[in-house]
């Protein structure tokens, strides 16, 4: 059972587990998040755990400071503008990922982005304390409403995670506004905390928003962003000429020894080091310029689900829209 701390008790054993690689629910003005040192893949991997998510979503990294924010980041002038009249608070800005970013690709689940913010009270004293950048999706399992209490995390995550840290009921109550910059025009990705209206008195310029007025990008439409080049080829059971190899545990498949190039997702069969890793082994295999990848099976198990649901998405033909409009119904 999860202890449960008041956050001015808090701070040093938060983070202590944050450095061990253990998710800690933090309470944030918005809602509570569930919380892992961005830069460890395997404590990313615990969240995805905690919460039972079926897929890999990007996740919002939370920082303390600018500088902290420029080193995951690419700021163009607008972003840097609302960050600097909305940070810190409810804000999230959707940035160009810095080539060499501290943060795990789990993280932006494998994309070319990543959603950055600062927010005020505990979240950010932890991103300080620690000096790590905190990835944080809601403290709620997958399919759950968001929780703005200790005792409503406690109620859903408190059997799976070691501490919750109580900082009273969440001011804001609502997710952070997520928007994102892209030719010169701000996109409001998800309506949020702080008022599309307080940005489009700032900006000047009414925000662009989806179809539906709603949520342009759902996860979904994101995930489809990211696909190997390569073709991946499924539950493999030999390698065929050519082919790279995409493996998992202690046994080869067939053929491995003709394999133009070998990642392992874990030698010993371990799904949380296999999700940690995921997405930095799609990417080498990818770098490696094989036509096609083959997947040895991975185990349906735990995070297996989320492992075979990204392989999935890899695999799909590029732009399936029922694939898109599955995973935009899925609360996060
Ligand atoms: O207020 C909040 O934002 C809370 C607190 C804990 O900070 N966090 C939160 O996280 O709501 P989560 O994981 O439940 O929702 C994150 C949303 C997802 O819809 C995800 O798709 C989007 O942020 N997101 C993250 N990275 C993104 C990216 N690179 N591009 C577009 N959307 C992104
Ligand atoms: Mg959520």
């Amino acid at each position: 059972m999860a202890e449960i701390l008041p956050e001015d008790r808090a701070l040093e054993r938060a983070c202590e587990l944050i450095l061990a690689g253990l998710p800690v629910a933090v309470p944030t003005e918005t809602v509570y998040g569930l919380a892992a040192d961005a830069t460890n893949g395997e404590a990313v991997a615990r969240i995805y755990e905690a919460k039972g998510r079926p897929r890999f979503n990007p996740l919002i990294v939370h920082v303390c400071d600018r500088d902290m924010a420029d080193r995951i980041g690419t700021f163009d002038p607008v972003s840097a503008r609302l960050a600097d009249i909305f940070w810190p608070g409810p804000l999230t800005l959707v940035l160009p990922l810095k080539a060499g970013a501290p943060v795990s690709p789990l993280v932006t689940a494998g994309l070319g982005t990543v959603g950055i913010r600062m927010p005020r009270g505990f979240a950010a004293r932890l991103a300080a304390s620690t000096g790590r950048p905190i990835a944080a999706p809601s403290a709620n399992s997958s399919g759950r409403v968001s929780p703005t209490s200790a005792r409503a995390v406690e109620a859903d995550l408190g059997e799976r995670i070691p501490l919750i840290v109580d900082g009273g009921a969440a001011s804001v109550g609502v997710e952070s506004t997520i928007v994102k910059v892209e030719d010169g025009r701000v996109q409001l990705l998800r309506p949020g905390g702080v008022a599309a209206e307080e940005i489009e008195a700032v900006l000047g310029a009414p925000l662009s928003r989806g179809r539906a007025g709603a949520t342009v990008e759902a996860p979904g439409m994101l995930v489809s962003h990211y696909a190997p080049n390569a073709t991946v080829r499924l539950n493999a059971s030999e390698v065929r000429t050519g082919e790279a190899l995409l493996a998992f545990g202690p046994k080869r498949i067939a053929k491995a020894e003709n394999a133009v190039a070998v990642e392992n997702l874990s030698l010993s069969g371990d799904l949380r080091e296999a999700a940690a890793s995921l997405f930095a082994h799609l990417a080498a295999l990818d770098r490696c310029g094989a036509h096609s990848i083959a997947v040895e099976p991975v185990p349906r198990q735990g995070l297996g689900e989320a492992i075979n649901d990204r392989l999935a998405r890899a695999a799909a033909p590029r732009g399936d829209s029922t694939i898109v409009s599955q995973d935009a119904e899925v609360a996060d």
